[in-house]
């Protein structure tokens, strides 16, 4: 990244941003809030979950994965865009297996948080109701895949974070898993103070003993809603 300045046009407002910054960077920094699962800011973007979406120039792309360029014309908060990206979190709500109100995730899980924002009602579509694998061997974190949503943030921290490797993916399309370097998570070297045991947007990967100490109405989306935090440093008037 450079310091050389460029500016971009989001919804009709001109921003400024570095060049080398992706989009969501640049609108993050910028205080405009582009809905997101997959990325996270301490690890490089891996564009899987398309929640990002927005038209940039014209065509629909992943800001987390697209950078900026000057005279950029970006669309984002559009009815159109907020749509798809709805249908986006129902499809990962009926693939997977979530119960909220037993999930000890509730209030500071991502997805949850996105399917308020976006105004997810009762999904439309038919639930999956999978039966996939628990494993709580390790002695300090368990594994519940069937809360995945396959968003690889816990293989790249695993990766690039803690030099470890500890998680991967096997099969393809809905057959998709979750898999671990070793016959269960207890086999491997991850650790609770890894990067990649505090990454999960979802209730996959949690800390064990930990879980329910927070009373209902003070977890973090309980406050205030999903990217609340990016919109308070916005730097223009919202249009
Ligand atoms: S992981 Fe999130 S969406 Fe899934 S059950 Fe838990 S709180 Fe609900
Ligand atoms: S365990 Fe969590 S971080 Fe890892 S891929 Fe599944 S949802 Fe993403
Ligand atoms: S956040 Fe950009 S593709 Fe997932």
């Amino acid at each position: 990244m450079s310091d050389a300045r460029i500016s971009l046009t989001v919804d009709g407002t001109q921003i400024q941003a570095l060049e080398g910054q992706s989009v969501i960077q640049a609108c993050d920094a910028a205080g405009v809030y582009v809905p997101r699962l997959c990325y996270h800011p301490d690890l490089p973007p891996a564009g899987h979950c398309r929640v990002c979406s927005c038209r940039i120039n014209g065509r629909i792309n992943s800001a987390c994965v697209t950078p900026v360029s000057q005279g950029m014309v970006v669309e984002n908060d559009t009815p159109a865009l907020n749509s798809d990206r709805r249908v986006i979190i129902e499809m990962l709500f009926v693939e997977g297996y979530h119960l909220c109100p037993t999930c000890e995730k509730s209030g500071d899980c991502e997805l949850q948080a996105l399917g308020y924002r976006l105004g997810m009602a009762a999904p439309t579509l038919p639930y999956l109701w999978p039966q996939r694998e628990l494993d709580a061997t390790h002695p300090e974190i368990v594994l519940d895949r069937n809360r995945c949503i396959l968003c690889s943030r816990c293989i790249r921290a695993s990766r690039y974070e803690d030099g470890k490797s500890v998680f991967g993916f096997e099969g393809r399309g809905i057959h998709m898993r979750l898999t671990v370097d070793g016959s269960a998570l207890g086999d491997t070297a991850m650790a609770a103070a890894d990067k990649a045991a505090h990454v999960c947007p979802v209730g996959c990967i949690l800390i064990k003993r930990t879980g329910f100490r927070t009373p209902s109405g003070h977890h973090r989306f309980d406050k205030a809603p999903i990217g609340s935090d990016i919109e308070a440093v916005r730097s223009v008037p919202k249009t």
